[in-house]
């Protein structure tokens, strides 16, 4: 073509969206009457409302979901559940994404339909994903259930399955338009939740040094399920995720502050064949990380001692079992999407003495990786 027939064209998708996240005890009960409002300006847009289908698996399915349904059909929207899917890691794989899909598409869900994403990490992270990908894209909302989905997984919009037991392998960013964080839905989940949560937040606390020296303070109010505390807590968390999402919504800058612990919390999470919960995983990484910025002059050996400390009060492992085979931890990090070269590792700056907030990344090898998990393996139950 002669470059007087080029043509040039440019296509301006700078349309964003504005997720809203609503947290407070009990919100769950303005829902109903928030998508209500939100159906109209659609139905105004397209002509149609909207047809809502519950995600969920098998326990949350039983504890909220006919609870739900009711607030929902009370407001007068259309909604049903979906056959829930099998708790655990293990869902979110190829099969379950495969086995929503399929149940939408039998139901004949149409671009019409919202995704409702009512559990934990695992039903956020599948259904976001169905939702991302359901006929080139659906709405959907989050209804985090489990104190990690609230602190973190509901907000950010990862979304994604994995593969093979590669954790997160096929993913996309898509955000929910809007979650709601409703801290009573912790009342039934099972002390180990709560705990594995609170590793989550105990990497917050790591990334802002007040919010550590709150959790510190409330640590036993927070285990004992207290409401106000708690919601207080998550708010918190909310915030300085929300923060970070903002300025750098694809991870490639702040927001990798987030996977503190996460590098060697994916290995030793995997290695576990998933017996060990995210958040747990997470906890041990943590203080395993750290011991590798003791000795790069990142953190004092002080700051890593509250640190460990912290997360010991909290009931949570800070170091490897020792059924865990290290190789299988190291292998593991080889496939750790985080990777470039080296084996990378996130962290924050220290959580006391220094007021500086931000985080800086270093690159292990294997040898040096494999030094510091043979000086943390502990056995402990
Ligand atoms: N997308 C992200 O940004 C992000 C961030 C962090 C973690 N994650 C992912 O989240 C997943 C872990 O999530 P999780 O820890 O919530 O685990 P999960 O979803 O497996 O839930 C844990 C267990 O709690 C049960 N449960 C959930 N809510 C309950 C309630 N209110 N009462 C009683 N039981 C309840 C579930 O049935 C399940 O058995 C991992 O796959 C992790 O990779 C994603
Ligand atoms: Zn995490």
């Amino acid at each position: 073509m002669s470059p007087d027939k080029e043509r040039h064209f440019e296509l301006d998708l700078t349309k964003t969206q504005t997720p809203e996240i609503f947290v407070g005890a009990n919100i769950l009960e303005q829902m109903p009457d928030y998508l209500k409002g939100r159906e109209e300006i659609y139905r105004n847009l397209h002509g149609k409302g909207w047809r809502f289908a519950i995600v969920t698996d098998e326990t949350v399915a039983g504890l909220y979901g006919e609870d739900l349904v009711e607030r929902f059909r009370a407001s007068g929207l259309n909604i049903a559940v979906l056959p829930p899917i099998k708790e655990g890691e293990g869902s979110k794989s190829i099969q379950s994404y495969e086995e929503v899909a399929s149940q939408l598409e039998e139901g004949e869900y149409t671009r019409h339909t919202v995704v409702v994403a009512l559990g934990g990490g695992v039903i956020g992270d599948l259904a976001g994903f169905v939702a991302a990908t359901y006929r080139r894209g659906i709405a959907y909302v989050q209804v985090p259930t489990t104190l990690l989905a609230q602190v973190d997984s509901s907000i950010g919009g990862k979304v994604g399955i994995d593969i093979r037991f590669v954790k997160n392998m096929l993913g996309t960013f898509y955000h929910p338009f809007a979650t709601f964080v409703d801290p009573q839905l912790l009342r039934t989940l099972p002390e180990s939740e709560i705990r594995s949560g609170l590793g989550e937040i105990i990497k917050y606390g790591a990334i802002d040094h007040e919010l550590f020296e709150k959790i510190n303070r409330n640590l036993d109010a927070l285990l004992a399920l207290n409401i106000d505390k708690l919601s207080e807590v998550i708010a918190d968390c909310v915030a300085i995720k929300v923060e970070l999402v903002q300025e750098d919504p694809e991870d490639f800058g702040v927001r990798q502050v987030l996977n503190f612990g996460h590098t060697i919390g994916h290995g030793v999470e995997e290695a576990s064949s998933y017996e060990i919960s995210h958040g747990e995983a997470v906890a041990i990484g943590m203080c395993i990380e750290t011991q590798i910025g003791v000795a790069m002059g990142i953190w004092t050996q002080q700051e890593r001692q509250s640190l460990i400390s912290l997360t010991e009060r909290a009931g949570l492992r800070t170091k490897v079992p020792t059924n865990i085979d290290l190789e299988q931890v190291i292998a593991n990090t080889r496939h750790d999407k985080k990777r470039v070269s080296g084996i990378k590792l996130v962290l924050p700056f220290g959580v006391e003495s220094s007021k500086v907030e931000g985080h800086t990344s270093i690159e292990v090898c294997e040898d040096e990786l494999r030094n510091v998990l043979e000086d943390n393996v502990a056995k402990q139950e």
